[in-house]
Parts: C-alpha cells; structure tokens; sequence
C-alpha cells in the first residue's frame, strides 16, 4: 500500500477538486469552485488513486456560524481544516485515521498552535474521529447547514508549540 499526500495545484486542478468534492458530499455541502481557490487543498493518493482530499486556511480561526458579519478572522497560528474526506468505497477503513493524523502531522510541522474544524451533528463518524484524536467541542451551532437542516459542531485542538 502506498499513500501519498500531494498539495493540489490551483486553479489547474480545480475541476478535479469539485468532481471529487461531489462525488464525497452532497451537493448542499459541497464548496463553490470561489471557495476552493481561498483554500489549500491536500490530495491523499492510495496507490497513486485520489481517494481523499483535505482543505486547510491558514492562520485563520473559524466564527462564521456565530460572527455579525458571518466571516472568518484571521488569527495567527490557528489551522482552519475546512473539509476532510474520503471517497465513499474507502470509507470505514480507518483511512479517516491516517488523514486526521496527517493533518495534525501538518499542523505541528508548521507550527501552528490551534486546529479548528466543524462538522454537521449528525456525522458521528468525523465528530468520533476528531476526538480520538484530542479534539474537544467548542460550541454546536443550530441550524448551521441546509438541505437537511442541521447544526455545526465547532471542534479544536491546541497543540503544544507555539509559532
Ligand atoms: C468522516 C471520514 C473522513 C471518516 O473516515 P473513515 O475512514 O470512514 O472513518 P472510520 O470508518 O475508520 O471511523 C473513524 C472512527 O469513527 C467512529 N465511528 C465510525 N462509525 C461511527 C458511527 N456510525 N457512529 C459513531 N462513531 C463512528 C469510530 O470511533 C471510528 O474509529 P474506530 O475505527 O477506531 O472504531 C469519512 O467517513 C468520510 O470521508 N466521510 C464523508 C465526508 C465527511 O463526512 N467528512 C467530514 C465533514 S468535513
């Protein structure tokens, strides 16, 4: 078994990242190809197959699910992960496992001190998944999400060095 994790190239394969997007979440969840380019993106290659995909924004804290003006603010040395996931017939193998633990890989490597990330209450699987690995709840957010109508679950985890 190989795995790769390779950094997406932007705009170039961003038809790739959309098709791939769609084919894990469904279309209400899915980002708008403008999302995308604000984001870095991380390709997960399983014998050089995309099977997963994470998104980061850097130094930038998530609020949005409870900020007047429903944005993000920057904060030095906060990871935002925006989105994580596997394609659905390499899902339930523990491949989440290895993503998450390659993201907080990344995150230590860069020094970042706080990773942040939110999810819909309903996806038990990544809420269990993120507290496996030390994540804690911040807040639940009602109504968060559309299409079905669902809250967001505010997860993060402080990592110990400092930028
Ligand atoms: C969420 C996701 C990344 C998890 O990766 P995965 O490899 O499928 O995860 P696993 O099946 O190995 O499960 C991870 C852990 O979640 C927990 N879990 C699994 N199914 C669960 C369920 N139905 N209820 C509660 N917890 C569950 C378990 O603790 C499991 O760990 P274990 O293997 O030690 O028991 C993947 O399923 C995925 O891509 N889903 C679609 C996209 C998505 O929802 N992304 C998150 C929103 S950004």
């Amino acid at each position: 078994m190989n795995i790769e994790f390779r950094q997406a190239i932007l705009p170039r394969e961003l038809r790739s990242l959309t098709r791939f997007d769609r084919k894990v979440f469904s279309p209400a969840d899915a980002f708008p190809p403008s999302y995308w380019k604000e984001c870095e993106a991380w390709w997960m290659l399983l014998n050089g197959r995309k099977t997963g995909c994470c998104a980061f924004q850097r130094d930038i804290e998530f609020l949005e699910d409870i900020a007047p003006d429903g944005r993000n603010p920057a904060r030095e040395g906060f990871l935002y992960i925006a989105t994580t996931g596997l394609l659905p017939e390499y899902q339930g193998r523990n491949l989440g496992a290895l993503l998450k633990a390659w993201e907080i890989a990344y995150a230590r490597h860069h020094g970042f001190r706080r990773i942040v990330t939110n999810t819909r209450r309903r996806n038990k699987r990544m809420i269990e998944l993120n507290k496996a690995f030390g994540f804690q709840i911040v807040r639940t957010t009602p109504r968060y999400y559309a299409e079905p109508v669902d809250a967001t679950v505010v997860m993060e985890l402080r990592l110990s060095q400092r930028k």
